[in-house]
């Protein structure tokens, strides 16, 4: 991983619900933070003796570079990453990347159409401040379980701009494409963050309203659940350009795993498909794509997930 972490300390902790906490960070010299486009995340290095490393949204106003926030769901099968953030208290120094970005708001829309689904709601917070400061059309849908279930209500409730969709509320505010999005609009583009179901339910719902693939922007910040979906395949070569080395990878194993596992220096983060720092460029052989992060431009420009995908043709040639 090629991360230069920064120091950070919890200035401020709040539980928003009981399972999601609410934590602002800043530099422990009061110094201003990396710049972030709305939409970023950052890892964080949430216990620095087993390496455990996770990805959150930054939340806040990105105007703001004094402090981070983050917002942080308690996972019921959590592995140390939530809970070991829920465990922070304010003064706890914690380690953090500098922010990145693949979920942007789109320099070509007009209108911004921002769809939530519980915890999704992190990145999505901070579009909604970034348009609202530059006096953009935006919309934000919050869908959640419920009010008691949902953090930022209290900030979100009054701005005409959000509209909350509680699952155990009255049936005429629950989220629908066809009544909350409407049909495509060639000058807007439609943003959604949440659970993988959730997701799948939006976007599908989208396209077949007839939304264009390319006006729907998407992050996951969950894995895929059945990690065999990105490494089950038959054995094939990865060469690398620079080196001129080959490796080959079998059922069961990831290229990324392979490379790291020979000591090649390739980019990755969260190996888990969800972060996209492990993008590098084919340079020959037929990409098998497995994720869910290149849109169909950058996969026709030649981009390839190491963490997540494979090949279709017995060598793929890597720029790496
Ligand atoms: S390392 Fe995060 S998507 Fe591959």
């Amino acid at each position: 991983m090629n991360n230069e972490w920064l120091d950070t300390i919890v200035v401020a902790r709040r539980d928003a619900t009981s399972r999601i906490v609410v934590l602002d960070l800043v530099r422990p010299d009061d110094g201003e933070l990396p710049e972030f486009a709305a939409g970023a995340h950052v890892d964080v290095l949430v216990d620095g003796a087993a390496g455990l490393v996770r990805q959150y949204s930054l939340c806040g106003p990105p105007q703001d570079r004094t402090r981070y926030r983050l917002a942080v769901l308690a996972e019921a099968a959590s592995r140390g990453g939530s809970l070991g953030m829920h465990r922070l208290r304010e003064g706890d120094r914690l380690r953090i990347s500098r922010p990145r970005n693949r979920f942007g708001v789109s320099d070509e829309a007009r209108r911004h159409l921002l769809v939530a689904g519980g915890i999704g709601v992190t990145p999505l917070l901070a579009m909604a401040h970034a348009l609202e400061a530059r006096g953009a059309e935006y919309e934000l849908h919050y869908c959640a379980r419920s009010r008691a279930d949902s953090a930022f209500v209290e900030e979100l409730e009054n701005n005409p701009r959000v509209r909350l969709h509680f699952d155990d509320g009255p049936d005429d505010q629950r989220f629908s494409v066809a009544a909350d999005i409407g049909p495509p609009d060639p000058e807007a583009a439609v943003y959604v963050c949440g659970p993988g179901g959730f997701m799948d339910f939006v976007i599908s719902s989208a396209r077949g309203a007839g939304w264009p693939a390319e006006a729907i922007h998407k992050e996951r910040f969950a894995p895929v659940e059945d990690t065999a979906a990105h490494t089950a395949g038959g054995t094939f070569t990865v060469r690398l350009a620079k080196s001129g080395n080959a490796y080959e990878i079998k059922d069961g194993e990831s290229v990324l795993d392979v490379l790291l596992a020979a000591g090649v220096d390739a980019p990755y983060s969260c190996q888990q498909g969800i972060c996209g720092e492990c993008i590098v460029r084919v340079l020959a052989g037929e990409p098998d794509h497995r994720d869910d992060i290149l849109t169909d431009r950058e996969r026709a420009d030649g981009m390839f997930t190491t963490c997540s995908s494979r090949a279709h043709s017995p060598i793929l040639e890597l720029d790496l």
